[in-house]
């Protein structure tokens, strides 16, 4: 779609705007390899859109936006390191390429650029978007602990498992929405649809990612295969598997999930075939339909013409078919 194309062009273009040519190159290298290796971008586009559709021009919500974006690859770069991930965006993760305390770093000086860059917002709107950068920062941080914490417990529900989805990845999927309402000055029911909408979708947006982490193609969504599988990730694709598993399945099922193994290859590929047999693909393909349809109807309760929608709806609905 046109508009999205010339948002995401703008949204390129003022990344590549920023200037990480500074010394000490160790810490503002691998700021800018984060930043310009790709990603969809699409929580800026987000910002980008709600804006717009709630009838602002975008040029004021462009700190907003890049204030987003830094964050997210801020977030990504640590998430990496906690998750011993050796690749994104089908290249080399920042601490693979430089080293942890490199991307601890980096990282740090990322998230402090997100609020530099979100200050250049106009006045009347800085302290709600402060605020809103800031509440999300912790919730994230809530989130990451989470996810981490269950990878060392055995028993986790799927409540459990959809809170720490929700914290890890949805808010910050409504935060950018938000944002861009904010910034247009919609109102407060329409703030509160919108930010819902976003973390429905944001929840579906983690499902779709959690299935790509096992079923996905390497080369398109450029993560490591079966990542989540060696790093014991509790993702929904285990919970219904360990909830449907009897026996002898159940058994293998929760002794690559207790123990640790050296051979992660044999680990993904039994564990990916026990996920095909109990058809939990399918399962989690019907819960993120679910968290779709429910943010739909969240963007439904905003009063206005589907014209204004129309980008917006777009973009979401490719995101529930994604490979990347
Ligand atoms: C990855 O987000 C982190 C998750 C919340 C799953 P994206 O899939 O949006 O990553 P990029 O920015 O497009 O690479
Ligand atoms: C990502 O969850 C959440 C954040 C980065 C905050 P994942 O760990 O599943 O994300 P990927 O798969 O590494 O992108
Ligand atoms: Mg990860
Ligand atoms: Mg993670
Ligand atoms: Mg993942």
């Amino acid at each position: 779609m046109k508009k999205t194309d010339d948002f995401q062009n703008l949204i390129n273009q003022k990344i590549g705007e920023l200037n990480f040519d500074k010394s000490p190159r160790e810490l503002y290298d691998p700021m800018k390899y984060a930043l310009t290796m790709g990603g969809k971008r699409i929580r800026p586009l987000f910002t980008l859109l709600a804006c717009d559709m709630f009838g602002k021009d975008i040029q004021k919500a462009i700190p907003a936006a890049l204030a987003v974006e830094v964050f997210h690859n801020f977030t990504l770069i640590h998430d990496d390191i906690m998750d011993v991930a050796p690749l994104r965006r089908g290249k080399e993760t920042v601490y693979k390429k430089w080293n942890p305390n490199i991307g601890i770093l980096s990282g740090d000086a990322m998230l402090a650029k997100a609020f530099e860059i979100l200050v250049d917002s106009d006045a009347a709107q800085l302290k709600p978007l402060v605020h809103l950068l800031s509440k999300v920062a912790i919730e994230v941080c809530e989130g990451q602990q989470l996810d981490m914490n269950y990878e060392h417990s055995e028993l986790v529900t799927i409540p459990e498992y959809l809170e720490m989805i929700r914290l890890k990845t949805a808010v910050l999927a409504g935060s950018a929405l938000l944002a861009g309402a904010i910034v247009a000055d919609a109102s407060a029911a329409d703030q509160h649809e919108i930010y819902k909408f976003g973390e429905d979708l944001g929840i579906a947006f983690q499902l779709k990612d959690d299935i790509l982490d096992v079923f996905g193609d390497e080369s398109k969504f450029g993560k490591k295969k079966g990542g989540d599988i060696v790093a014991k990730k509790k993702t929904y694709l285990y919970l219904k598997a360990h909830e449907l598993a009897e026996g002898k399945i159940l058994n293998t099922l929760t002794y690559y999930f207790v123990n640790s193994t050296f051979d992660d290859e044999a680990k993904i590929n039994e564990v990916s075939a026990i996920y095909k047999q109990l058809h939990v693909k399918e399962v989690a393909e019907e819960q993120m339909v679910f968290y779709y349809q429910r943010a739909l109807a969240h963007l439904a309760n905003i009063h206005l013409p589907e014209t204004n929608k129309a980008a917006l709806l777009e973009v979401a609905e490719s995101l529930m078919s994604r490979e990347f």
